[in-house]
C-alpha cells in the first residue's frame, strides 16, 4: 500500500525523499508527493502518476530544506488525482500529513471539523488528521500535545508522518500499519514504511509498537507508548545491503528475482526451524492462514501435514473469521511482508481464542513477526518486484524443512538440500524455451492451468502470476474438476497448461489432457514423463522430482512464462496496475 518516508538532518531533504520514494515504488502506487520545510516555510509538490513523471513535471529537487515527508499513494478514498495525493494540509498550510491505512471514523471527524469552520480540499480520509492537529495548535497545545490529541481521536489503521511549519522536528504514529525509524550515522534521522526505502542511508532501525507516537529531531527519537508514557523500543540491525535491492544489470527486478532463486533457496533451506517444529509438534489442530501467493504456500503445507497424518486447515486470511473452527491451538501465518492486514486480523482472532502463533515471513521486525510466539525467516533478501517469486519458493522451502524435520523425514530433507543445484540446472535448460513459448502465447486471451495433488497449488500460483502482470484471463483447476463445468469454455486454440509430473497421478492427468485436446485446446505440457510430453502441442521437459517438491520446481518456468509474456505485451512486470507489495488494508 502507500509508501512513506520522512527525513530530518543535514542533507537536502528532497534528495533523500526522492531516493527513498524510488525505493518504495515497488509497493505499487498511483500518485506521489512530498513536503519540505526550511527557514522560508513549508512547500509541497504532489500529483497523480509515476514518480519520475511528477519529478519531470514539477522538479521535487527545487524544494529546499532539511526536514520533509514523502509519500506514494495507493488510492482508497477518492480517485487518484492531484488534490487527493499526499501530503495533505490544514486550512493554514502549516500542518502536512502523509498516511498509510484507513481512518475509519473520518466522516464523523470531518463533520465535526467542518462545523468548526475547517475547509477541506480532498476526498481523502487522511485530511482530517491535518485539521485535527490544527485544532490542537489553535487551542494552545504545543506541537507534541497537538499531535497526541489528534491521534487519540483516530479509529482505524494508520502509519502517519506529520510535519508542522516552524518546528525543527517530525512526528510519526503507527497503528496496524508498518512504520520504522532509521538512525543515520551523524545528526540525521529517518522513518519509512519499510526497510528498503532507507538501505541507502542506514541499516540501523528502531521498531515501533502498535499505538506508538514518536518525535524525531536530527539527534534522535522520543517515543511515547500507547499508554502515553515515554518508552524505549528495541534497535534492529539488518544485514540487507542496498545492492540486494538493485537490478544487477537485469531489465527488471522480477527477472533478477526469478533467476536468483537457486541462491535464495539455498538460504531458505538453511533457515532455523527449531521454534516452529516445537510449536507444530505440540499443536493438536493447526490453522494455516495467508493471502494470495502465500495462501498457495499454505495449501502446500496443508498437503504435507495431511500426508503425514496430521490435521490442519489452510484458510484465506480474510475468510478465517467466517470459516474457523475456534478449536485451533496454533495458527501458522505465512506472509512475505509480514504486514498483510487480512492475515494479521486472522492471527489476532486466533490469539483471542487462545492459539499460539508461528510466523513464516521474509521481513525481520515486521508486525507479524512481533506478534508471533516464534518466527521462521525465509531469508531470501528484499523482494522488490510487486509479484511474489523468490518469496514463494522461500516459503515452500521452510515449509518442507519444518514438516520434514517434525516427521524425521531424512530422505525428504536430503532431497530438499539438493534442490538449489537442480533448480539452477533446470533454469539453464528451460529459460530459452519458455521465452519462445511466451512469444507464441502472448496473443492468446484465455489460459487454463491444470494439475493434481501437490501440483494443484502450483497451478493456482501459475495462473495468479500470469493474470497479475499480463492482465490476461487465467484460471487454475484441479484437473479432475474441468469436466464439472469449466470444460465448456474450451474451444479451438485455448491454451491449457498441464503441470503433469510422472508418478501415481500421471495416468489421470493423461486422461484430462486428452479431454482438453478433444475440445481443440492447445496443450502445453510440463512433465518428466516422455509419453505425457508427447501429448502436448508444446512440451517443456522437466527433471524428475518427488511429488511433494513439484510446486517448488514447476513454478519457475511458470514465473518465466508470465514474465516474458508481459514483456511481449509491452507491460511493466515490476509494477502491475492496481497492485501493492504489501496490502495493509482489509
Ligand atoms: O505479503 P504477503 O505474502 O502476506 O502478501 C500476500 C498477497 O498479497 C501476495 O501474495 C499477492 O497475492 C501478490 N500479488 C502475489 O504476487
Amino acid at each position: 500500500m502507500c509508501g512513506i518516508i520522512g527525513y530530518i538532518g543535514h542533507r537536502r531533504a528532497s534528495e533523500v525523499l526522492l531516493h527513498g520514494l524510488s525505493q518504495v515504488e515497488y509497493r505499487g502506487y498511483d500518485s506521489a508527493g512530498m513536503v519540505v520545510s526550511s527557514g522560508h516555510g513549508m512547500r509541497l509538490i504532489k500529483d497523480k502518476g509515476k514518480l519520475r513523471d511528477i519529478h519531470a513535471k514539477h522538479n521535487f529537487l527545487q524544494l529546499e530544506g532539511g526536514i520533509g515527508l514523502g509519500h506514494t499513494r495507493w488510492a482508497t478514498h477518492g480517485e487518484p488525482c492531484e488534490r487527493n495525493s499526499h501530503p495533505h494540509s490544514d486550512c493554514l498550510g502549516k500542518v502536512a500529513v502523509v498516511h498509510n491505512g484507513i481512518i475509519e471514523n473520518h466522516r464523523v471527524l470531518k463533520e465535526e471539523l467542518v462545523g468548526k469552520g475547517h475547509r477541506f480540499t480532498s476526498d481523502t480520509d487522511t485530511e482530517v488528521v491535518a485539521h485535527l492537529v490544527e485544532e490542537g495548535l489553535k487551542s494552545g497545545a504545543d506541537a507534541p500535545a497537538a499531535v497526541k490529541k489528534a491521534v487519540a481521536r483516530l479509529e482505524g489503521t494508520y502509519a502517519l508522518g506529520i510535519l508542522i511549519a516552524g518546528e525543527n522536528r517530525l512526528f510519526l504514529a503507527r497503528r496496524h500499519a508498518p512504520l520504522i525509524i532509521g538512525r543515520g550515522k551523524k545528526d540525521e534521522m529517518f522513518f519509512a514504511s519499510d526497510i528498503p526505502a532507507l538501505l541507502g542511508y542506514t541499516r540501523d532501525f528502531i521498531l515501533l509498537n502498535e499505538g506508538d507516537i514518536a518525535q524525531l529531531d536530527s539527534r534522535g527519537a522520543i517515543i511515547w507508548g500507547a499508554d502515553g508514557k515515554e518508552a524505549v523500543r528495541p534497535p534492529l540491525h539488518v544485514n540487507w545491503t542496498p545492492q540486494m535491492a538493485q537490478k544487477d544489470g537485469h531489465d527488471y527486478f522480477m527477472i533478477k528475482e526469478i533467476l536468483e532463486q537457486p541462491l535464495t533457496l539455498a538460504s531458505a533451506v538453511s533457515a532455523d526451524v527449531t521454534g516452529g517444529v516445537k510449536l507444530l509438534k505440540s499443536a493438536k489442530y493447526p490453522a494455516i492462514v495467508a493471502c494470495g501467493t502465500s495462501y498457495y504456500a499454505a495449501l502446500v503445507m496443508q498437503f504435507l501435514l495431511h500426508k503425514a497424518g496430521r490435521p490442519a486447515s489452510a484458510y484465506i486470511g480474510s475468510e478465517y473469521a467466517s470459516w474457523r473452527m475456534r478449536g485451533e491451538d496454533l495458527v501458522v501465518a505465512i506472509s512475505q511482508s509480514g504486514e498483510t492486514a487480512d492475515t494479521l486480523t486472522a492471527v489476532r482472532l486466533a490469539k483471542e481464542d487462545g492459539a499460539k502463533v508461528l510466523a513464516i515471513t521474509n521481513v525481520v521486525g515486521s508486525t507479524l513477526s512481533r506478534e508471533a510466539d516464534a518466527t521462521i525467516y525465509i531469508g531470501v533478501g528484499p523482494e522488490v518486484g510487486v509479484v511474489a517469486t523468490k518469496t514463494f519458493t522461500g516459503q515452500l522451502a521452510v515449509i518442507y524443512k519444518l514438516v520434514y524435520t517434525m516427521n524425521g523425514n531424512k530422505a525428504g530433507l536430503e532431497e530438499l538440500a539438493a534442490m538449489p543445484s537442480h533448480m539452477q540446472k533446470m533454469l539453464d535448460e528451460v529459460q530459452g524455451q519458455v521465452k519462445q513459448l511466451a512469444a507464441l502465447m502472448a496473443k492468446r486471451k484465455n489460459f487454463f492451468f491444470i494439475s493434481r495433488g501437490a501440483g494443484w497449488p502450483c497451478a493456482l500460483e501459475a495462473a495468479l502470476k500470469l493474470k497479475e502482470i499480463t492482465y490476461l484471463h487465467a484460471e487454475a483447476y484441479a484437473a479432475g474438476e474441468l469436466k464439472h463445468g469449466p470444460i465448456s469454455m474450451l474451444e479451438d486454440k485455448v491454451p491449457v497448461i498441464a503441470i503433469a509430473p510422472s508418478g501415481p497421478l500421471a495416468a489421470k492427468m493423461e486422461s484430462n489432457i486428452r479431454e482438453c485436446k478433444a475440445r481443440g485446446a492447445s496443450m502445453i505440457v510440463l512433465s518428466d514423463d516422455k509419453s505425457l510430453l508427447q501429448e502436448g502441442e508444446y512440451a517443456l521437459s522437466m527433471p524428475a522430482v518427488s511429488e511433494d517438491l513439484v510446486p517448488l520446481f514447476y513454478i519457475l518456468p511458470m514465473q518465466l512464462l508470465a514474465y516474458y509474456m508481459t514483456l511481449e505485451l509491452g507491460r511493466d512486470p515490476d509494477q502491475p496496475r492496481n497492485l501493492a507489495k504489501s496490502v495493509t488494508v482489509e
